[in-house]
């Protein structure tokens, strides 16, 4: 009998994700006796009645590696140990289906799972492996927040999106003598923001490692202008705050989704420049999810395909209980508990934070 791996896809997209499911697929049919199958959205696809499985060849993955999203679907919100349950009163609570779960894979004759996601999804994927099952992690954000990997895919993607958002805005900017400010995803990490900073040539970077004093963001937009001539470009991280001030979030409303909602920041910088006495031209951009759809670049279709292949190879190790990893120049494998031990964020004295600031950009600080 064939033995079967099941994919799930979880937590918010990111481009390559298609690239690592044609990776384990086509790597798996160089093997005999392996079948792929997908569960739509996440772990849904599992839990849901009727259920929502398909199976994955080589005919449904051709040509797949060069699409943004992911060809079996995903969510954030929920998830085998929190599922999202209506209580009788209208209110919205959580049910623990992990053991379900885990009989619901027995009786599809899954005999191991490879769990594409980020931090939360890894977590998730630990406390199944506790349970017994046969599981491996692949990593995914285009935050790069994860420091078991050098890079994760989708994060080059992200910041060629931004990179050519700092490109367009200068024409613009220099046009109008403007200020423009691009706020960029990340969450609680700046990666996103620095390495587009640095690509584009903005002035001013703000990330959430570096709090920014709005005086020396002052400064350095001054300097640009010379008798009210001249531009400035902002890079502003979603995570990004003033010194001895918060983040701009809210809580979202959305049943089953618990991550704090941020965005916003751009704006408030603009507010806190006007009421500084900044005069000039001032207006957002806020890039959002044109960073996370589309085609992934070459770097992260590579970095993707060698994901998917390396999992599949740990399935055949039976390397349980680990996720792969990027540890320059090699893929590896790490356990689940180093995996999501830690975040990975810009370290404020790192060298490229000191060739932003060799090069003139204001961090802020
Ligand atoms: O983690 C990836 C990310 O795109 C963050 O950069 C961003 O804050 C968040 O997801 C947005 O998530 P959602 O899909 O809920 O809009």
């Amino acid at each position: 009998m064939r033995k079967r791996v099941l994919l799930a896809t979880g937590g918010g997209d990111c481009p390559g994700l298609n690239a690592v499911i044609r990776a384990i697929v086509l790597r798996a049919a160089r093997e005999r006796d392996w079948e792929i199958v997908g569960s739509i959205n996440a772990f849904d696809g599992v839990l849901n009645e009727p259920n929502e499985i398909v199976v994955l060849t080589e005919k449904e993955v051709a040509g797949v590696h060069i699409r943004g999203g992911t060809i079996i679907g995903t969510t954030n919100k929920g998830g085998p140990f929190a599922w999202p349950i209506k209580n009788p009163d209208g209110t919205w609570g959580e049910a623990d289906r992990s053991d379900e779960m885990l009989r619901r894979l027995q009786y599809l004759g899954v005999d191991a799972v490879i769990n594409i996601g980020g931090d939360g999804s890894q977590r998730i994927s630990q406390k199944l492996f506790e349970k017994g099952l046969n599981i491996i992690g692949v990593p995914k954000t285009i935050d790069n927040d994860l420091l078991a990997t050098d890079f994760t895919f989708g994060f080059q993607t992200a910041v060629q999106e931004a990179t050519t958002a700092v490109d367009k805005l200068i024409t613009t900017a220099a046009s109008h003598n403007r200020v423009l400010v691009l706020e960029v995803m990340g969450r609680y990490a700046g990666w996103i923001a620095l390495h587009s900073a640095v690509a584009g040539g903005a002035d001013v970077c703000l990330i959430p490692e570096i709090p920014y004093d709005i005086n020396l963001v002052m400064d350095k937009i001054y300097s640009r202008f010379h008798r009210g001539r001249g531009y400035a470009i902002i890079v502003i991280a979603e995570g990004a705050k003033p010194m001895g001030g918060e983040m701009v979030f809210e809580k979202s409303t959305e049943v089953g989704y618990e991550n704090l909602r941020l965005g916003g920041v751009a704006s408030k910088l603009i507010h806190e420049l006007k009421t500084a006495g900044l005069e000039t031209d001032m207006r957002e951009t806020v890039l959002g999810h044109l960073q996370r759809g589309g085609t992934p670049i070459a770097y992260d279709r590579v970095l993707a395909t060698q994901f998917g292949a390396k999992a599949f190879e740990m399935v055949l190790q039976r390397e349980y209980g680990k996720m792969v990893a990027y540890r320059h120049p090699n893929i590896v494998s790490v356990s689940f508990t180093e995996a999501i031990s830690q975040p990975n964020f810009v370290d404020p004295t790192s060298d490229l934070v000191a060739t932003a600031r060799g090069i003139g950009i204001c961090m802020g600080d």
